[in-house]
């Protein structure tokens, strides 16, 4: 990337939506989702977006991480047009510079904790050694290097986020996505989940985003964007302290 273009992008939104629409069909019937919707996120905030089931949420991630396309409107990503960007551009954007952590975890029944994580750093393109050292520094990170020969079925729910947490660090990206990452667990790991996010963003300056309607989490982000009728209805900064500074247990 040229220099100049990079010293103009130095201010510019790790993310920006302007005015966006999706509508899906099904049958004759056209569902509206996101009807010119606009946001902007700062590097190293979590921002929190809630709405009810079905306004789009997941829809948004998936445009805003490049892999669902717009009907109108543009997003850019960390200085990238993703409109403009084809297949294998977009493939290798989300393989770079995003990571992903949903309500079910998403993890091979087969694999350890240490595998899970390992995995996508090979497909990255990274050396062994290195795979290897930064999926240990990602789950000493969410606190589980004690459990990392673990499979799945030998761990708890929010053990398993937070290998799933650790698999997306572990890319070091920019950009994290979480779509509900907290829904299938109690209130203990449900918090824990999201101190560790917001712990994400402020020491690794990533731009976190993540999907909840679960009130108590609020208070954790740095930021709440309410969505409705397929756009950001109101944009807030919770006054409470952000984070409780909570140890992770080890
Ligand atoms: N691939 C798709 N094809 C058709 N309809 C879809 C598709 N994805 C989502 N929808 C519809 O779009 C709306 C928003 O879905 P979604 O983004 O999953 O909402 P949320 O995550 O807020 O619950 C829903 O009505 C859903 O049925
Ligand atoms: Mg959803």
């Amino acid at each position: 990337m040229p220099t100049a273009t990079a010293a103009a992008q130095i201010h510019a939104p790790a993310l920006l939506a302007e005015g966006i629409s999706k509508a899906f069909m099904s049958g004759d019937q056209r569902t509206q989702v996101l009807d010119g919707l606009t946001l902007s996120l700062d590097a190293g905030e979590l921002t929190l977006i809630s709405g009810p089931s079905g306004c789009g949420k997941s829809t948004l991630l998936a445009i805003l991480s490049g892999l669902q396309k717009v009907d109108s409107g543009r997003v850019q990503a960390l200085g990238s047009e993703l409109g403009q960007l084809d297949l294998r551009a977009l493939e290798r954007f989300r393989l770079q510079h995003t990571g992903f952590v949903f309500q079910g975890f998403n993890l091979f029944p087969a694999l350890s904790a240490f595998e899970q994580v390992e995995l996508p750093l090979n497909h990255m393109g990274l050396s062994r050694n290195e795979a290897r050292r930064r999926a240990q520094q990602s789950l000493e990170e969410v606190g589980l290097a004690h459990r990392m020969r673990l499979r799945p079925s030998e761990l708890s729910g929010g053990e398993k986020q937070r290998v799933a947490i650790a698999r997306a660090l572990a890319k070091e990206p920019e950009l994290l996505f979480a779509d509900e990452p907290t829904s299938a667990l109690d209130a203990a790991n449900g918090q824990m989940i999201i101190d560790i996010l917001h712990r994400i963003a402020r020491t690794h300056g990533t731009t976190v985003l993540c999907v909840s309607h679960d009130p108590r989490l609020v208070v954790h982000a740095d930021r709440v964007l309410a969505m409705e009728d397929g756009r950001i209805l109101s944009d807030r900064r919770p006054a409470a302290p952000a984070a409780s500074d909570q140890e992770i247990p080890s």
